[in-house]
């Protein structure tokens, strides 16, 4: 049985005072959530998160991440310095860093490899654009997001990653992926793993996310093969966030 699990990506968000009440707000009403939560603040913010979320059963994530080790690669933050911050998760290819910072499937892999070797759980994110939806060729896309990162790390190690699907034309416009079209991408993504390892098809957790809320979340999360959403706009209000987490109660 696997086990919901919600991810507020609060992308470039927030100051030390806003993210304080936020905190505060979503700390003060847990009691009606049984889903995993985590947010993902700005690198800047994580020792504040860290620090407020000690004891909570919420968890910290970074939204982005080098691959490398160390060394000469200014304005970048290495695995080890987001697990040294108390990160347990981290976003790894969200379709901002691949159009908007030009990631490619390769980078996309080796940051979820990088973030494995620290212990951290990379939040593997994938979707496809709306031309690519129109012109019949999601699943292609999705495929050749995924395959890269199964090559990469092997199949035993999917066992520690968790997939966002993101469809791009769903993200921050209000638009979202109905239930039926979600789960249809979620199923694919499943199958794909299961020609792999069917075991480890089952338990993985597949989320998804696009313009998600306090509205639609019930309705995604009735749906079979989803097990979670990932967050954005929506998660920038307590309010809104945490009705989302007490929606995510699977079936
Ligand atoms: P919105 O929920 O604002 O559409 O953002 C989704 C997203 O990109 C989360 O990573």
């Amino acid at each position: 049985m696997r086990k919901a699990l919600v991810v507020g990506n609060w992308k470039m968000n927030g100051t030390q005072s806003s993210i304080d009440v936020l905190m505060h707000g979503l700390m003060a009403q847990l009691a009606g959530c049984s889903s995993g939560i985590v947010v993902c603040p700005p690198n800047v913010y994580l020792d504040q998160v860290r620090k407020l979320i000690e004891q909570t059963p919420i968890s910290v994530g970074g939204q982005n991440l080098d691959w490398h080790d160390k060394g000469a690669f200014t304005g970048e933050v290495s695995a080890e310095m987001l697990a040294d911050l108390g990160c347990d998760f981290v976003l790894v290819g969200h379709s901002e860093r691949r159009t908007l910072f030009g990631e490619t499937n390769e980078d996309v892999a080796m940051k979820c490899k990088a973030s494995l070797s620290k212990g951290i759980i990379p939040i593997l994110c994938v979707g496809e654009t709306q031309a690519q939806r129109e012109a019949g060729e999601t699943e292609d896309v999705i495929a050749s997001q995924l395959v890269p990162v199964f090559d990469k790390l092997g199949t035993e190690a999917m066992a520690s990653v968790v997939i966002a699907y993101e469809p791009v034309w769903a993200i921050g416009t209000g638009i979202t992926a109905s239930p039926q079209q979600a789960n249809d991408v979620h199923a694919f993504i499943r199958h794909t793993l299961a020609e792999k390892d069917l075991n480890i098809a089952n338990n993985i957790q597949i989320l998804y996310g696009g313009s998600v809320n306090a509205d639609n979340a019930g309705e995604l999360f009735g749906m079979q093969d989803i097990d979670g959403a990932l967050v954005g706009g929506a998660s920038l209000d307590a309010a809104s966030f945490l009705a989302i987490c007490q929606a995510a109660v699977l079936v």
